[in-house]
Order: C-alpha cells, then structure tokens, then sequence
C-alpha cells in the first residue's frame, strides 16, 4: 500500500549572527545552514495495517508524514501509495489519502462544520449518498452531529480534532496518516479518537499511520511501530518483538515473611529492602516459576509479582534518554 524509498528532505535555514549587527551581515552575505531533517528512510506498510510511527521532538516523523501525503516534496527518494508516485501523479494519488494534524486544522476558520463538509463533497464530488452513509458511520462513531451546525472558530480542540477526523474521511481514503491526533485531548476524546481509529480500521479497512507522543495511543493500537531519530530508521517492527529484543528480561518482585532474602539461580537480586527484594532475569535463561521454585526451598514466601518492561522503557532506550 505505501512504499517509502530512500526518502530525503533537507530544509535550508539563513544563519543569523545575533544583534542588529548580524542583522545587517545577515542580509548581505547569509550564511546558509543545511538540516536533513529526513535522511535516507525506507518502509513499506501493507493495507489494513495500523503503524505508529513516534520518535522525539525533531525526528523528522512531521516531515515524513508531509511527504508522504504529497504536501512536501521530497530532495530525494519517493513515496509511492498503491504503486503510484505521489509526486508524479499527485492529482490521482490524493484521492486515496486522508491526513490530519493535530495541531492545525484543515478546515475553514469561518465555516460551519457542515458547511466545509459541503464544500469537501462537491471537491471529491462525493456522491450524496456515499456522504450521508459517511457522515451516519462516522456520527455513531464520534458523534459529530451536535457540532455539525457550529462555526470551526468557535469550536473546542476535541470537537475541531472530531470535525477535521471526519473530513479527512469524508472522500473514503484507503490510507490515512494522523500526525499527533491526540495532543491536548482530554481523556474521553481520546478514547473517543482510539476508537474511531479502531473501527474505520476494522471497518473500512482503512489503512492508518499515527504519529503520536502518548504511548497510551500506541499500546492501544498499533502492532506495529516505526522508530525514527534524526531523520534516520532506528527500529521498524512489531511492537512486542522490538520489546523483547531492546529489554530481554523481567523482574520478579518477592515479598518473604522475614527480611532474610537468598540468592537464587539465573537470575541477579537488584534491589532489598525490608521483607522484600527484586530480581531481575532474562527471558531466554529462565522463568519467574522457576526461580519462585528456587527461592522458596530458601525461604517462605510472602507474595509476588512480575515487572514486564513496558513500551516507556523501549521509547528510553531507543530514544537514547
Ligand atoms: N519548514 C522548516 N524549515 C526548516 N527546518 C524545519 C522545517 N520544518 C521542520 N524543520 C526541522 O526539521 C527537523 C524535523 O522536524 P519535524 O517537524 O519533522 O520533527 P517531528 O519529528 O515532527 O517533531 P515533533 O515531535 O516535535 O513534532 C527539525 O530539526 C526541525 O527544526
Ligand atoms: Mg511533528
């Protein structure tokens, strides 16, 4: 569904000397800064797959997301949707794309809700009951009807998100690229927002791209992630694998009836305190049973439970936090 090959974008910046002097040095002779904002990145994405595609402040993922949406042009590489070159058939290719930003709307500031709707059906030239069948789909799902009526000046962040979700799907997009859909969003839009991405995914088989900075969105939803840093590929694959290859192991916490903790086999205790101790093991060399086996012919045991490395632990690690 989308390939990206060896995409690049470079931004050029005018270097400025600070002060008014620089000012001036500035406008004679300005010294030109290059930034590879997205260097070398390839990924193809099959239909139907929900990808989150996260990296730090600066990555590049807003770039990306740009060009393989058609609104960047790429310095190099390519980005085809479907087999079709977006920069060379960008007319056709856009018809099957929908994308949202999170922190700017699409929509028109002076129109009602329902009236840039009408305005994106006659662009698509939707037929009118494809739209009414759209709109029914997405108001069970989001309920957009309540604010259909509403200026998008005088709309709430949550309820312009809801307005610029559905008129991203208004012309039936086989891909959709959401870039921080959810930033600012109170808890229920969120779940509201999880949902409707849910559901035109099962529905609609709509195939779903998410950049995101809560890792909430991403356990919810995505199988799969997509990892850049500094414009470069850090990690592409299924979530639970990428866990397991970056933090490989578990940690067993064991309260026992006295403060006496014992070593035990295969595994390192990384911290005591009082009655209660932890263990740290990798997965490949032994199981939380077997050590709980091991440690109580030392000593009675209280209760346990298990730390799983969590997706916070991946993103520090991959991140380089
Ligand atoms: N129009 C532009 N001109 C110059 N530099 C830019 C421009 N847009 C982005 N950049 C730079 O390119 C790099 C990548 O920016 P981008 O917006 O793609 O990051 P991001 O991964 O989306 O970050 P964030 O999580 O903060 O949204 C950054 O160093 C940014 O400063
Ligand atoms: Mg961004």
């Amino acid at each position: 569904m989308i390939d990206v090959v060896n995409l690049c974008k470079d931004y050029t910046l005018k270097r400025k000397e600070p002060g008014l002097k620089g000012a001036f040095k500035g406008l004679v002779n300005p010294g030109i800064e290059k930034i590879h904002a997205v260097a070398d990145l390839s990924f193809h994405i099959d239909a139907g797959e929900i990808v989150g595609f996260i990296g730090p402040n600066g990555a590049g993922k807003s770039t990306t997301i740009k060009m393989m949406s058609g609104i960047l042009t790429p310095s190099s590489g390519s980005v085809l949707i479907n087999g079709a070159d977006i920069t060379k058939h960008r007319k056709e290719v856009v018809r099957n794309i929908g994308v949202v930003f999170g922190q700017r709307t699409q929509l028109n500031w002076d129109l009602r809700l329902g009236e840039s709707f009408e305005l994106l059906k006659h662009i698509y030239q939707i037929d009118q009951k494809d739209y009414d069948r759209t709109i029914d789909e997405l108001d069970s799902i989001l309920g957009i009807k309540e604010i259909i009526n509403q200026p998008v000046r005088q709309m709430s962040l949550g309820q312009r998100v809801k307005g610029d979700l559905v008129a991203s799907m208004l012309h039936s997009p086989k891909v959709l690229f959401l870039d921080e859909p959810t930033i600012g969003l109170d808890v229920s839009s969120k779940y509201a927002l999880r949902k409707f991405i849910k559901e035109i995914n099962k529905l609609r088989q709509t195939t779903v791209i998410l950049t995101t900075h809560d890792l909430g969105d991403i356990q919810e939803l995505c199988e799969r992630l997509i990892i850049i840093n500094h414009g470069v590929m850090m990690e592409d694959g299924n979530l639970s694998e990428i866990v397991d290859r970056i933090a490989p192991y578990k940690t067993l916490v064991v309260e026992f009836y006295d403060e006496k903790a014992p070593e035990a086999n295969f595994c390192e205790m990384i911290e005591h305190s009082g009655n209660i101790a932890k263990y740290k093991f990798m997965k490949k060399d032994t199981t939380a049973a077997d050590i709980i086996a091991d440690l109580s012919k030392r000593q009675t045991i209280k209760d346990v439970s298990i730390e799983e490395a969590g997706i916070d632990d991946i993103i520090k690690i991959a991140y380089g936090h």
